[in-house]
C-alpha cells in the first residue's frame, strides 16, 4: 500500500507562502551576515541501541542545515563531528533555504564526507528553494554523497548489515515508505525522515528499528513560562526528544540553524549521536 497521497491545494499554498516569504527575509539578512544570536553553541546528545552486529558502531545525525552562507559555526560543526569519529553521517533535510547557499552547502558537506560516509534527505525548505531534486542528485552523486529521496542505501557490517533508509519530507506529503525493506535477522533499518509527522504514516508491519528527524528547531525560541508558540506543520506537537508510536520510536533532533529568522532563543541546536552496544 502506498503511504504517499497527493499534495493538495494547502500544500501547494503553504509552499508557495514559503517560497514567497523565505527568499526576501533570506537575502536581506545576508546583507548582515553576522548578525545571528543562538546559533554558535551546541548539545551534543547521545542514544544508545542494542545490536549484535552494529556494536561499537556509532552514527552522528544532524538536520535542518538552513546554510545559505559559510560561517565559522560551521567549522566548529565539522570539529565537533570529527572529534566524534563517527562510522557515518546522516542528515534529515533542510539543507539551504534558497539556491544561493548551494555552493556554501557543498563546501560543508564535503568536508563532512571527508570525516565519514554521508547519507542524506531532503526537507520543505530544499523544496521551497526551487532546487529540484535533479540537481541536488547530481551535485550529491559528485561529491560522493549519497542523497537519499524515497530509497535505501544497505551497508554491509560483520554478518549482518545496517539499512540506511531515507524519505523524502513528510510534512509536504512526499514520503514513501513502501522504500522500506522487510525484517531481516541481523539487520537495524535506520529510518531518516525531515519531519515528525512519519511517525502517523508508519504502519505496524513497517520494519523500522529507529527514525530519527528534525524540522521542529525545537520551537526556535522558547520564552521560559510560555509555551512554544512557533512549530511548522508536520510537526504534530512533537518538539524534541523521543516520541513512540505502537512499535515504533522516533528521536527529534532540534537541529542547526534558523527558519524566517535568524535567531534561537533558549533553544541550543543540537549535534545527535547514535550509539550502538
Ligand atoms: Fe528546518
Amino acid at each position: 500500500m502506498s503511504t504517499r497521497r497527493a499534495s493538495s491545494w494547502l500544500d501547494f499554498v503553504r509552499a508557495s507562502v514559503g517560497q514567497a516569504l523565505g527568499h526576501p527575509l533570506y537575502q536581506l539578512f545576508g546583507l548582515v551576515p553576522d548578525w545571528e544570536f543562538g546559533l554558535s553553541d551546541y548539545d551534543v546528545t547521545r542514544h544508545t541501541h542494542l545490536h549484535g552486529v552494529l556494536a561499537g558502531r556509532r552514527a552522528v545525525h544532524l538536520t535542518d542545515l538552513h546554510i545559505d552562507r559559510y560561517c565559522a559555526r560551521h567549522d566548529r560543526i565539522i570539529e565537533i563531528v570529527g572529534d566524534l569519529q563517527p562510522d557515518w553521517i546522516v542528515i534529515t533535510g533542510d539543507l539551504i533555504n534558497v539556491p544561493e547557499g548551494l555552493p556554501h552547502l557543498f563546501r560543508f558537506l564535503g568536508r563532512l564526507r571527508d570525516i565519514a560516509p554521508l547519507y542524506v534527505t531532503l526537507g520543505n525548505h530544499d523544496h521551497y528553494s526551487g532546487v529540484s531534486v535533479a540537481e541536488y542528485a547530481e551535485l550529491a552523486d559528485r561529491h560522493k554523497i549519497t542523497l537519499l529521496v524515497n530509497q535505501s542505501a544497505v551497508i554491509p557490517v560483520g554478518g549482518g548489515e545496517l539499512v540506511i533508509v531515507g524519505v523524502d519530507d513528510p510534512s509536504l506529503h512526499r514520503a514513501d515508505l513502501r522504500c522500506l525493506p522487510p525484517r531481516a535477522d541481523h539487520r537495524f533499518t535506520l529510518l531518516l525522515a525531515h519531519a515528525p509527522n512519519v511517525l502517523d504514516q508508519v504502519e505496524p508491519h513497517h520494519a523500522i528499528d529507529l527514525i530519527v528527524c528534525g524540522h521542529s528547531h525545537g520551537g526556535q525560541w522558547r520564552v521560559p513560562g510560555i509555551p512554544t508558540f512557533w512549530l511548522p506543520p508536520g510537526c504534530n506537537g512533537r518538539i524534541a526528544g523521543w516520541h513512540r508510536s505502537g512499535v515504533h520510536r522516533l528521536y527529534v533532533n532540534r537541529g542547526l540553524g534558523w527558519s524566517f529568522l535568524p535567531f534561537r532563543f533558549n533553544c541550543r541546536p543540537e549535534i545527535a549521536v547514535i550509539e550502538w552496544v
